[in-house]
């Protein structure tokens, strides 16, 4: 594909930014650096410009669900949402909801939420049962899905229990997240995964429980949403108060086959800025953007702030997760973001976040964003915390749950309905993506093409 000024441009581009690169910034860590971080790869990715109609077309939106949503593996819910035999939840995806139950066996399982006489859902919430009666006219199934009762069966000869067992979805579960798959042709779950089970290897992501989860209407295509939050590149003028302690541009980003990563490394300056920050202004960005507060320290003389840093977060979690005295530096400090194809964003190490991104029902112009906070935990694990349902004109410090970080999201999300509005007033055709910034997006819309060419 040929760039704006008739370029060539297929790969991730051999171009970096001034300033330190990751790899050797991970070679002043004052602990042995794990190999996962020392994974770099890069692709060819064709998707330099995509059409701004997928972001705001109804067909695309309605092909997205043929194409897409109803073949593609996604996280539905946590484990621990349904603990017990016969708990159940509701995942919905653009109108089409899936009931996810824990049976007797405790397996969980995923149903059409759909009664087979004629269609109730047969859930309408969250809850427990011991069985799967639906409310209209009373059909029963067991939680494993077999038929086991019909009210005057006499007058449906015509159903047989063994016709009439409920269709399943394919389930799959990692890290504590429950993965449903609507397609009887779906590849199989570890397939999907590949190797991002062995990135969390040291940061067990079903070690932890929700300790919060808050879920928000944005006026924005739900891929709108989530591309802002694939790329440090928005930082210099989204969050300038950073720049002191996030190296943005000096972030490396890295794709596979069906996850991507970026890494953004933190407590070392912005190349962006014409100054070298000291030690002190390194950590009092940081506490700017997320405590609003000056910091409790000062930086050591001894010490750099992102050695500070680290050791903080260690003393912190030490009680938690013993194994911490091990991390690097690098654990401690920086932001570890993957995207599992197409909608899940785990952070890596011992960051709380979790992002997933979804249409909101059938509108194109709409999505919701929901941030789930996994937090270590000693003994028997906390309840899940419940959805928060923010609106879309609540902002985000409306969630006090979340703690500081709210006042980033809200800097983040204001941009969102405003990239919806200039997609809808655009005359160009196409929005147009960096050659390695970017590079996160860019694999995302190859998978995507791929997913809807077939
Ligand atoms: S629609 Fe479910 S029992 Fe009739
Ligand atoms: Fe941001």
């Amino acid at each position: 594909m040929a760039n704006d000024t008739g370029t060539e441009v297929t790969g991730t581009g051999e171009r970096r930014s001034s300033g330190i690169d990751y790899q050797t910034l991970l070679d002043t860590d004052t602990r042995p650096v794990p190999d996962v971080l020392r994974l770099q790869a890069t692709q060819d990715l064709p998707a330099v410009q995509v059409p701004i109609d997928r972001y705001t077309s109804q067909a695309f939106h309605d092909l997205e669900v043929e194409r897409l949503w109803k073949r593609c593996w996604q996280f539905a819910c946590r484990e621990e949402e349904i603990p017990g035999p016969g708990d159940h939840t509701i995942y919905e995806i653009a109108g089409l909801q899936a009931l996810i139950v824990r049976g007797s066996d405790q397996t969980i399982r995923a149903f059409p939420n759909s009664c087979l006489h004629r269609g109730r859902a047969l859930k309408d919430r969250p809850g427990s049962s011991v069985e799967l009666r639906c409310p209209f006219h009373g059909w029963t199934w067991n939680l494993n899905g077999s038929l086991k009762s019909i009210p005057c069966h006499w007058d449906f000869p015509h159903v047989s229990k063994t016709d009439y067992k409920l269709p399943e979805f394919k389930v799959g579960t990692w890290g504590g997240f429950v993965f449903i798959n609507m397609s009887d042709d779906a590849e199989p779950f570890e397939t999907y995964l590949g190797d991002l089970p062995n990135h969390f290897d040291r940061w067990p992501l079903d070690k932890r429980y929700v300790q919060a989860h808050v879920a928000k209407t944005l006026h924005c295509n739900w891929k709108v949403a989530q591309e802002g939050f694939m790329e440090a590149y928005h930082v210099v003028a989204t969050h300038p108060q950073m720049l002191a302690g996030i190296g943005d541009s000096n972030s490396q980003y890295d794709a596979w086959d069906n996850f991507s990563r970026a890494i953004t490394p933190n407590m070392t300056p912005s190349p962006h800025l014409d100054y070298e920050p000291t030690e002190q202004e390194k950590l009092q960005a940081m506490f700017t953007t997320s405590l609003d507060s000056e910091p409790p320290i000062r930086v050591p003389e001894n010490m750099t702030a992102r050695q500070l840093m680290a050791q903080m977060a260690r003393m912190r979690l030490q009680a938690l997760v013993p194994s911490v005295t091990q991390l690097s530096d690098a654990e401690m400090n920086d932001s570890f973001y993957y995207t599992l194809f197409p909608n899940f964003h785990p952070w890596g190490a011992y960051n709380k976040l979790n992002y997933r991104f979804r249409p909101n029902g059938n509108d194109p112009g709409s999505c919701i964003m929901e941030v789930i906070y996994l937090a270590p935990f000693r003994g028997k694990a906390p309840a899940p915390a419940p959805v928060h349902w923010l609106d879309v004109d609540e902002p985000w410090t409306e969630a006090p749950e979340l703690g500081p970080l709210c006042k980033v999201f809200d800097q983040d999300t204001i941009n969102l309905p405003k990239v919806q509005i200039g997609l809808r007033s655009a005359a160009h055709k196409h929005v147009t993506f960096s050659s390695y910034q970017e590079t996160k997006i860019r694999h995302f819309h190859s998978l995507l093409d791929r997913a809807l060419e077939s």
